[in-house]
């Protein structure tokens, strides 16, 4: 399948000499839901911005829906609507005002009931005679979300889009932005809420330092780095894991007060049952016993900090 957009060894230095992007090179497939992870300063919005045709890269090339937004920044544009992560908004219009004039910057027709519908559908309807200044936060960032669906483009970038939002509104967003992929729009979005990406994405792309450390198929990501641990809490404390049970994965931790097994999610033998049979045959007891498994932040906490390992060794 052809992607909608593909960056090629993008490279950005900003003025100030310092390079927020270092060689990225993705695709985003046509109809998915892209989430882009990365710590604070990492470069999403930096890359989200040079995709948008917003800053200039310093070398490398984007090709959106077959279009180079650097060469044809106006045709680029229009296929592309842009959620900004800083809230900026003309606080003296009101909802309906800016969110019509909007469509107008890209050339569209007026269409009062399409744009009806997007209020609607961010429950902004009942506000659309306010001024924006009336709003609260998370209203006006859905009045964010509406001026960048006001030209129906066929790409839609949200980045951050529920900070700040409360958790019910948030849940609307996420439908909201599943019916726009149903709809056949391409969703990237940046989100500090890993149970968002985990919850919505297609594919997940981390991002440490200005480049690209992982792109993959959620799904795929979760069963390979997904990991379940079972921890036993000893009556007595062990000085050693017990020779029998060496060819599992077994760590003392607490000094030598918890034994914890860590395994596959998806091993069809998890061998807990032969771990806790050979610890009785030893007579070694547990107070208790807790399982948890590791969920997308973890692995994603591992991802970035084993890149930035890799680079400290590298160095
Ligand atoms: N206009 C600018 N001039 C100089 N440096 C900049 C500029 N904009 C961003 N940077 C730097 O580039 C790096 C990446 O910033 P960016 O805003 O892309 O990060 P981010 O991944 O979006 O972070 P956050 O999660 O905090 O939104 C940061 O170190 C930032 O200080
Ligand atoms: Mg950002």
């Amino acid at each position: 399948m052809d992607p909608i957009i593909s960056v090629r060894n993008l490279n950005k230095i900003y003025s100030s000499g310092f390079q927020a992007l270092n060689d990225v090179s993705v695709d985003i497939h046509r109809g998915e839901i892209f989430a882009l992870l990365g710590p604070n300063g990492a470069g999403k919005t930096t890359l989200i911005s040079v995709i948008c045709g917003i800053t200039n890269p310093s070398s490398g090339e984007v090709i959106a829906d077959g279009v180079n937004i650097v060469k044809d920044f106006r045709a680029a544009r229009k296929l592309i609507g842009l959620v900004p992560q800083e809230l900026t908004t003309d606080a003296f219009e009101s909802v309906w005002a800016t969110v019509n004039f909007s469509r107008g910057l890209f050339g569209k027709a007026p269409d009062p009931a399409y744009i009806e519908r997007i209020l609607r559908s961010l429950s902004l309807w009942d506000k659309k005679d306010n001024r924006i200044m009336e709003l609260s936060g998370g209203m006006k960032r859905r009045v964010l979300i509406a001026k960048a669906l006001s030209h129906e483009p066929k790409i839609l970038f949200l980045d951050e889009p529920t900070a700040g939002v409360d958790v019910e509104l948030r849940r609307d967003m996420w439908e909201l932005v599943r019916k726009l992929r149903d709809e056949g729009v391409t969703i990237i979005l940046t989100t500090h809420y890993i149970e968002e990406a985990e919850e919505m994405a297609d594919r997940i792309g981390v991002i440490s330092k200005g480049r690209i450390v992982l792109v993959e198929d959620k799904t795929a990501l979760m069963n390979q780095l997904g990991k379940k641990q079972l921890t036993l809490h000893l009556q007595q404390p062990l000085e050693a894991v017990p020779e029998e049970l060496s060819e599992y994965e077994l760590e003392l931790t607490e000094e030598g007060h918890s034994l914890v097994y860590t395994f596959d999610v998806h091993a069809s033998e998890t061998g807990i049952g032969e771990i806790l049979r050979k610890l009785n045959d030893r007579g070694i007891d547990f107070k208790d016993l807790k399982s948890t498994q590791s969920s997308l932040e973890e692995i994603f906490v591992d991802l970035v900090r084993s890149a930035h390992e890799k680079e400290v060794v590298g160095a």
